[in-house]
């Protein structure tokens, strides 16, 4: 439907059989808007508890406010997605969450404890990893070894580290490559591993950047279940996602960035519906267009 051009992958109907909702399928279905003064009010769970909260935290690179006064918070046990054109902000806002910057202003809360500006290794030590949107394995080492660097972070001996990521690597469907360089591995292949690494720190909150980027649609379709597997494993998921396929597979809510600002927050497939997103997207006046192109009885 959409090509990556317009920063947001649509999957086509045949490759994201779940997946009914697109943009122009009805606009401003109930969707809960940030723009307006209930900004603040706004709660960004589903009943449970908070397992990470950000408060009024802003980050300017020069005069570039790549993350201006965000607010959100991820319930414990969720699946959540982030989306939002790019350059957004959103790999800022997951590096001001994880410790690689510090905020200019506001808090980040993990756990009830305020760990704004703690150093990255000290979040994973709580529970808080990330992945990141380019990928960079140790090529010369194995896939086990590898994921081994994440095991340290809890086992001090080799051995144990080397054993832990074994097991780590069948999670991920890596199981059977596990002596092959890092070098040796596919695009798919080292988005995984990426995965693994951080799986390997045992988080209790983990936040992926783009981890289905650069995957074709077969890839992408074995990958959601890994995803959706690591939830059901217990661990919440935090997801910045461009392929709307495992946004509208995967998520329970999505939040929505745009311009460093929060826009929106929903359920798939009210987000993708809703006249702020598309705009944020596709331009001013493309909503009133796919209407139009609606009432004429199809999109354009
Ligand atoms: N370290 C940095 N220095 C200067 N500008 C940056 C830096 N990191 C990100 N930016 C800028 O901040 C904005 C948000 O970037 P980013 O968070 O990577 O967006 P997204 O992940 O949503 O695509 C972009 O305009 C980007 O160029
Ligand atoms: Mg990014």
């Amino acid at each position: 439907m959409f090509g990556r051009a317009g920063g947001l992958a649509m999957a086509d109907a045949s490759a994201s059989p779940g997946a009914t909702a697109g943009f122009g399928c009805g606009l401003n279905s109930g969707l809960q808007g940030l723009g307006d003064s209930s900004y603040s009010s706004l709660s960004g769970t589903l009943g449970g508890a908070h397992l990470l909260a950000v408060n009024g935290v802003s980050k300017a690179f020069g005069g570039l406010k790549a993350v201006n006064n965000v607010s959100l918070q991820v319930a414990a046990g969720s699946l959540t997605a982030l989306i939002g054109p790019n350059g957004a902000g959103k790999t800022t806002l997951f590096a001001l969450m994880s410790g690689f910057l510090t905020p200019d202003s506001g808090t980040v809360v993990f756990d009830g404890q305020d760990i704004t500006g703690q150093a990255p290794h000290v979040n994973a030590m709580l529970g808080m990893t990330r992945t990141f949107q380019i990928v960079r394995p140790f090529a010369a080492q194995t896939v086990r070894e590898n994921i081994a660097v994440g095991a340290h972070l809890h086992v001090k001996h080799r051995a144990q580290a080397l054993a832990l990521a074994q097991g780590v690597a069948q999670r991920v469907g890596l199981g059977d490559q596990l002596d092959k360089p890092a070098s040796d591995l596919t695009v798919a292949g080292r988005k995984r591993l990426e995965l693994a690494r951080a799986l390997a720190t045992r988080p209790r909150l983990l936040l992926l950047d783009e981890v289905l980027a650069g995957l074709n649609p077969q890839e992408i379709s074995e990958m959601i279940p890994v995803v959706r597997g690591v939830a059901q494993e217990g661990v919440t998921v935090f997801m910045i996602e461009h392929v709307m396929q495992a946004v509208m597979n995967l998520a329970q809510q999505v939040w929505v960035l745009a311009q460093g600002q929060l826009i929106a927050l929903g359920a798939p497939a009210q987000v993708v519906a809703d006249e702020r997103v598309i705009e944020a997207y596709l331009g001013h006046g493309t909503a009133a267009k796919l209407r139009r192109a609606n009432f004429r009885g199809g999109m354009p």
